[in-house]
């Protein structure tokens, strides 16, 4: 039995997303298998859920509801245990909680108690650490940048998540910004404070030319080794969306031992395993290389990732993503295999705000067009 109801988000005014919904009459503590049927179909359908007032969800059932959307897969955190974790991109914004390490703390500002951890200085990120330009600071309160346009993955060795949750514990009362592309086209999308934006990978391919989702269809993107080691000397675009080519990644040989057969080649399409629809997926910031349906491979980095924005760009404009307003309670699901997203805002140190974050690398790879499932190969 369930009681689960779920209703499509209604688009605002202008907007065109066609994702997102919310569920209703489910506790997320306490789902039975009946209702995890429902949230599995909305999920794929969908593509992002939203749970209202689930602030007493415990960690465990965090983690429960991650993992039941891939029962095979293991117990390992989807970027697993940081390899030289101070080089490593990812290190400053992620606490784990001790007693459930699939589950991450994000946030901003000083908890003193939470979760097993205690005096921890969370900092929401902010694009003057990433970007290649910065907003200037007289204007920081009241505009923003796309952070970070990614797939929450490692992309090398573990298979990228199904899904990822995030609960929302505590949230600092609303202002509004401007989010600014800055990239000459003049875009700017109105956001609630410190929201996390979305596009859908489907509507991303959908509005593709034909010959460019053939190009998409038979096209294989292959990661860096230790991704987020490699990019830490790079600079992002500052539409958040993939970097600027400036010859600053990490050499090869500056990084953690290389194994072969942890590098990943992925297509650039994924199968949404309900629908069959595909979804443009790839992490912007992370390519290094193209491997082409002749058998050809795109090695000019600034090549790759030119290609890589033109096919990307399209589908992040402002009537194309959905910016959650969070909520204390607030648990929302997304499907990792269909969408982007992005850390969005600039919160001043006395605004706190505490979120959990979680996701489990997958069993399988991704299925792209074909009817090969991609795995991990050797370059
Ligand atoms: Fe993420």
């Amino acid at each position: 039995m369930t009681s689960a109801v779920v209703t499509p988000i209604t688009a605002p005014e202008g907007s065109k997303i066609d994702f997102g919904a919310t569920i209703s009459g489910v506790d997320v503590e306490n789902l039975t298998d009946a209702d995890f049927d429902v949230i599995r179909s909305a999920l794929f359908n969908h593509q992002v859920i939203i749970f209202k007032n689930q602030s007493h969800v415990s960690p465990k059932a965090q983690f429960e509801l991650t993992q039941h959307f891939d029962p095979s897969a293991g117990n390992s955190y989807g970027h697993g245990k940081t390899v030289d974790a101070k080089r490593s991109i990812l290190h400053p914004d992620l606490k784990t909680i001790p007693h459930q390490p699939q589950v991450q703390v994000i946030g901003n500002g000083f908890i003193p108690s939470y979760e097993g951890l205690s005096n921890i200085q969370l900092r929401h990120p902010h694009h003057r650490t990433f970007h290649s330009t910065v907003i200037p600071e007289a204007d920081d309160l009241d505009y923003t940048r796309f952070y970070r346009w990614h797939i929450d993955a490692a992309l090398y060795g573990l298979a990228p998540p199904v899904v990822t949750t995030l609960l929302a514990v505590k949230v600092p009362s609303g202002r509004r910004q401007t989010c600014r592309y800055d990239d000459g086209t003049g875009d700017e999308l109105d956001v609630p404070l410190g929201t996390t934006a979305f596009s859908s990978g489907y509507a991303t391919f959908d509005q593709l030319s034909p010959s460019d989702q053939e190009f998409c269809k038979t096209t294989k993107v292959e990661y860096a080794p230790h991704p987020y080691i490699w990019m830490s000397g790079a600079k992002s675009r500052p539409d958040g969306l993939g970097m600027v080519s400036e010859g600053k990644e990490i050499p090869l040989h500056h990084l953690p031992p290389i194994e072969q057969d942890k590098i990943q080649i992925l297509p650039l399409c994924w199968k949404n395993p309900l629908t069959g629809k595909l979804a443009l997926q790839v992490h912007p910031s992370a390519v290094r290389k193209l491997h082409l349906a002749d058998g050809s491979i795109v090695e000019d980095l600034a090549e790759v990732r030119e290609i890589i924005h033109r096919l990307q760009r399209p589908g992040i404009r402002p009537e194309l993503v959905y910016a959650h307003d969070w909520e204390e309670g607030d648990l929302v699901l997304f499907h990792n295999r269909g969408v982007l997203h992005s850390v969005v805002g600039a919160f001043a140190e006395d605004e706190v705000r505490l979120f959990r974050q979680c996701n489990v690398a997958a069993s399988q790879f991704p299925e792209g067009p074909g009817a090969a499932v991609a795995g991990a190969a050797a370059a």
